[in-house]
């Protein structure tokens, strides 16, 4: 079979250059074009680099950007990796469906919606056929999309802990990075040496797509999970990697090796799928007493496809019911382009592309 023609919608922003980062060698997909707004048409990728931790190869650099139209994305790639604002994808990737593209959206405009699913393949694979059930696109197109950055590192650790124990509250507070705001982002005076308390909407997405995420898909709509979350989110002066501390009740109280065990013994639930970019250990746990950092951890993930595809856990400790542990991820990579791709990954196994 040969390798699947893909394109990058925002290909010049923090999402979009981790989708090329990613895509430049998939064994699956190959690039088939780099799309931004007029204001970039014509520039090559090396005039616009923003991801500085990747060494892109020679004739990635020179792929040059074209105007997002949604005709030009249409013609010739069964995929659209999407990376552009909110506000322009709601109409833009529903076109892009409605002309039978494959769209993978890390914007927020579709996640909500009951027939789209919101998805992390270790997390809740099932959801995926949710895309046979969206009838508005006929073509053979759908749209899938991953959830928020902040949601994305807390889900895996959720998830293992929902499905042994139950979990009935989960109280977060997130130290969330510069680049989770896209480039350039926060203004540098405001950043350095400074904690910004507000993340406009991120708390409410927090509140509500791990309901979704955690709840079912059954008989053609998605069952929300009913625990209590609540969400605290701040930006801090760190680049890449979304650190975010918890406190969690659940209905039974284990014993605190054993969830530690559950945790650390977390696959996902791929079923032996073998997806190029999903990391051996979905959720890496850590003894240290001063673990996971940004510093450190964010590109934890194996194979070297995977890096920063993994969650680190640390901190694990228990206060009579409550459990207390802090999580990290990396915001452009699992909670971004990495989980649109992974994503991808999954419909094609599932044969659905
Ligand atoms: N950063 C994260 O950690 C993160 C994580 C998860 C989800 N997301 C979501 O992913 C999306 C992209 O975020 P980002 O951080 O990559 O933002 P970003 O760095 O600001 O990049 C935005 C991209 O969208 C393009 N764009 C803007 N207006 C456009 C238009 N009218 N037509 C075509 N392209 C246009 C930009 O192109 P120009 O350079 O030509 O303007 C740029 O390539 C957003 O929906 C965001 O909420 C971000």
């Amino acid at each position: 079979m040969g390798k699947i023609s893909v394109a990058v919608l925002g290909a010049t922003g923090m999402i979009g250059q981790r989708f090329i980062q990613l895509l430049e060698d998939h064994p699956y997909f190959e690039l088939g074009g780099l799309y931004a707004s007029e204001r970039s048409d014509g520039k090559k990728l090396s005039d616009v680099l923003k991801v500085r931790d990747h060494r892109f190869q020679d004739e990635t650099l020179e792929m040059r950007i074209e105007t997002l139209t949604n005709k030009a994305v249409a013609n010739g790639n069964r995929i659209a990796f999407s990376g552009i604002p909110s506000e322009m994808a709601k109409e833009t990737e529903a076109e892009l469906a409605d002309l039978g593209v494959a769209v993978f959206s890390n914007a927020g405009s579709h996640r909500m919606r009951p027939d789209v699913p919101l998805l992390i393949p270790e997390v809740n694979p099932e959801h995926i056929m949710a895309v046979r059930d969206q009838s508005t696109f006929p073509n053979g197109g759908f749209i899938v999309t991953n959830a928020n950055c902040s949601t994305t590192g807390i889900a895996p650790p959720l998830k293992a802990l929902d499905e042994s124990y139950g979990l009935q509250f989960v109280s977060v507070s997130t130290y969330q990075a510069l680049s989770g705001a896209g480039y350039p982002g926060v203004p540098s005076l405001d950043a350095v040496g400074n904690v910004i308390p507000y993340i406009g909407g991120e708390e409410e997405k927090m509140e509500t797509e791990i309901l979704k995420m955690l709840g079912e898909y059954q008989n053609g709509k998605f069952i929300y999970s009913q625990f209590t979350m609540l969400a605290n989110c701040a930006r801090v002066p760190v680049i890449d990697g979304h650190l975010e501390s918890m406190v969690v009740k659940m209905r039974e109280a284990p014993e605190l090796d054993d969830l530690i065990e559950t945790l650390s013994g977390f696959k996902g639930h791929l079923q032996g799928l073998k997806l190029p970019t999903a990391p051996e250990r979905p959720i890496i746990v850590r003894s240290e007493n001063n673990r996971p950092q940004p510093a450190l951890d964010a590109f934890a993930g194996e194979p070297s496809r995977a890096r920063g595809m993994a969650v680190t856990v640390g901190r694990v400790r228990r206060n009579e019911d409550y459990y207390k542990l802090f999580a990290l991820s990396h915001n452009t990579l699992r909670g971004g382009a990495g989980g649109s791709v992974i994503n991808a990954e999954l419909a094609l196994a599932k044969k659905l592309l």
